[in-house]
C-alpha cells in the first residue's frame, strides 16, 4: 500500500517533465519489479496508460479506483477472489490476472491498490496496481491449516486426558457409590474392586473393611436378638405349662401345687436375671455405662465377693481358699470389679463337683494386679475356650441352664475388664479344672 503511494508520488512528478514514451517505459519497469499491472487513470476514470496495453481509453468498474478519484481517501485497496463459476469479478481483472500468472487464474486472489496522482500541484487522476496475492493467501491458509492441526492435537490431548481422568477418578468413585447403595439396601456382602495402589484403592479397601465390619456386626446383632428371644421364651414356655396344668387340674394336691408355684418362681427369677444381664450389656454396648472410679483396695473387693459366695461353696462341701499377697490399691470402680470377682468365683463353684476346691489368689506383678481363680471342676474343652466370653455361650447347654446361668456372665466380665484397660485369660483342662487370670492396671 505504501509502495503504491510512493509510486504515485514518483510518477506524478515524472508526468510533468518526462516524454510519454519514457514515462511508459518507466511505468513498465515499475510494473515488472512490483510483479503486477500498473494503470494510470485520469480524474474522469478513463485509462490513460496500461502496462498490459489492453484497456486504454475505457472506464473500469474498480471500486478502489473510484473511491480515490472521488477524493474520499488518499489511498485504497481491496482483494478479489476470481471465482470459478458465477464469477462476479470483472473480466478484464481476470484477464489481467491470467496474463500476470501466465496461466488460468480461476479461484485465485487478486489485490487492487489505488493511490491519487498529483502532477504540478494539481490532482491528475490515480495510479492503480493490480497484483496476485495468492502466495500470501496460500501462506495464510497454510498457517490456518497448521493452527487447525494444533487445535485438533490439543483437542485430542484433552480428550485423552479426560478419558484417563475418567478411568482414574470417576470409575472408582462410581464403583464406591454403587457399593454404598448396596450397603444402603442392607447388602453387606458387596465388595468394591479398585485396582492399583493410589488413594482411591486405599479408599476402596477401607470401604471393604468397613462393609465387612458392618456385616459381622449385623450378623452378631441378629444372633444376639435370636439368642435373647430364645433365652426369654424358654422360661415363659415352662411357666405357661405349669400355669395351665394348675388351671385345668382343680383338684390338684396342695403339695404338687406349691411345688409348681416354686418352679414358676424359679423361672421368673431366671427371666429377671436374663433381663438384667441383657440390660447391663446393652448399657455397655451403647457406651452409657460409666465407671464410677475411686481409690479402692482391690484385695477387699476380692475378699468380700468370696465371703458372699462362701455359703454356696459350703453347701457343696467345696473348699474356698483365698490367698491375698498384695492389697492392690487402684483407681477403679469397686462395684463393677466386685461383679467381676463374683461372676468368676460363682462360675468356679457352679462348674466344680461337690467336694472340689476353689482357689482365689491376688498379687501384684509389675504395674498390674493379677487375680487368679482356679477350680478342680469339669474344665472347658479347648475348642470352647475361645467362646466362653461370647454372649449366651454355654459349653454344656443343658447343665448350665440347670445351674441357672444365662451365658452372659463372662461377656459382662470381659466388658468391665476392658473398660478398666485390663485383660482376662482362661486356661483349662477337661476333667481337671479351670483357671481364669485377670490383669488390671494399678494406678
Ligand atoms: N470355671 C469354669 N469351669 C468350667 N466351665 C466354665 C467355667 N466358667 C465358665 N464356664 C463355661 O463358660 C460358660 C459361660 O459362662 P458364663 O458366661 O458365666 O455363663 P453362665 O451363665 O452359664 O455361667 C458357662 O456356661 C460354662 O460352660
Ligand atoms: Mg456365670
Amino acid at each position: 500500500m505504501a509502495d503504491v503511494s510512493q509510486l504515485a508520488a514518483q510518477f506524478g512528478a515524472e508526468m510533468e517533465y518526462e516524454t510519454a514514451d519514457t514515462f511508459y517505459l518507466r511505468l513498465l519497469e515499475a510494473a515488472r519489479s512490483s510483479g503486477g499491472r500498473l494503470l494510470i487513470v485520469d480524474p474522469d476514470g478513463k485509462v490513460q496508460a496500461d502496462t498490459y496495453d489492453a484497456v486504454v481509453g475505457s472506464r473500469l468498474a474498480i471500486s478502489e479506483m473510484w473511491s480515490v478519484l472521488g477524493g474520499e481517501t488518499d489511498g485504497d485497496y481491496g482483494f478479489h477472489l476470481l471465482e470459478d463459476e458465477g464469477d462476479t469479478s470483472p473480466s478484464w481483472l481476470r484477464r489481467a490476472a491470467d496474463v500476470m500468472l501466465g496461466r488460468s487464474s480461476r479461484g485465485e486472489w487478486v489485490g487492487c491498490f489505488a493511490a491519487p496522482l498529483e502532477s504540478g500541484g494539481r490532482f491528475s487522476g490515480a495510479l492503480l496496481l493490480i497484483a496476485s496475492v495468492q502466495d500470501t493467501v496460500d501462506s495464510l491458509n497454510e498457517i490456518q491449516m497448521q493452527m487447525l492441526g494444533v487445535f485438533l492435537l490439543a483437542l485430542l490431548v484433552v480428550l485423552v486426558t479426560a478419558g484417563l481422568i475418567t478411568r482414574v477418578i470417576t470409575r472408582p468413585v462410581a464403583a464406591l457409590s454403587a457399593g454404598i447403595e448396596h450397603m444402603g439396601r442392607g447388602d453387606y456382602q458387596h465388595r468394591v474392586h479398585v485396582s492399583g495402589k493410589g488413594e482411591m484403592a486405599h479408599l476402596a479397601e477401607a470401604f471393604n473393611q468397613m462393609s465387612e465390619q458392618i456385616r459381622s456386626l449385623d450378623e452378631a446383632r441378629n444372633q444376639f436378638v435370636s439368642n435373647a428371644s430364645h433365652e426369654l421364651k424358654t422360661p415363659l414356655a415352662t411357666i405357661k405349662i405349669l400355669v395351665e396344668s394348675m388351671m385345668y387340674q382343680e383338684d390338684m394336691p396342695t403339695e404338687l401345687r406349691s411345688e409348681f408355684l416354686g418352679d414358676i418362681n424359679k423361672e421368673i427369677d431366671r427371666l429377671s436375671s436374663v433381663v438384667s444381664d441383657l440390660l447391663t450389656l446393652v448399657h455397655i454396648d451403647s457406651h452409657k455405662l460409666r465407671l464410677r472410679r475411686e481409690m479402692m483396695v482391690f484385695a477387699e473387693t476380692v475378699r468380700e465377693s468370696a465371703a458372699r459366695l462362701a455359703p454356696l461353696a459350703g453347701k457343696r462341701d467345696q473348699t474356698l481358699d483365698v490367698q491375698i499377697t498384695d492389697s492392690c490399691e487402684m483407681f477403679a470402680d469397686p462395684v463393677k470389679l466386685g461383679q467381676v470377682c463374683y461372676n468368676i468365683i460363682e462360675n468356679a463353684i457352679k462348674y466344680t463337683p461337690d467336694g472340689g476346691s476353689i482357689t482365689v489368689k491376688l498379687k501384684k506383678s509389675g504395674r498390674d494386679a493379677v487375680l487368679e481363680i482356679s477350680d478342680t471342676g469339669v474344665g472347658i474343652p479347648p475348642e470352647d475356650q475361645a467362646h466362653v466370653f461370647d454372649r449366651f455361650y454355654r459349653v454344656d447347654k443343658a447343665r448350665s441352664r440347670d445351674t441357672g446361668g444365662t451365658g452372659l456372665g463372662l461377656s459382662i466380665v470381659q466388658q468391665i475388664i476392658r473398660l478398666h484397660a485390663g485383660s482376662i485369660q482362661v486356661f483349662s483342662e477337661v476333667g481337671k479344672g479351670t483357671t481364669f487370670i485377670v490383669q488390671l492396671p494399678v494406678k
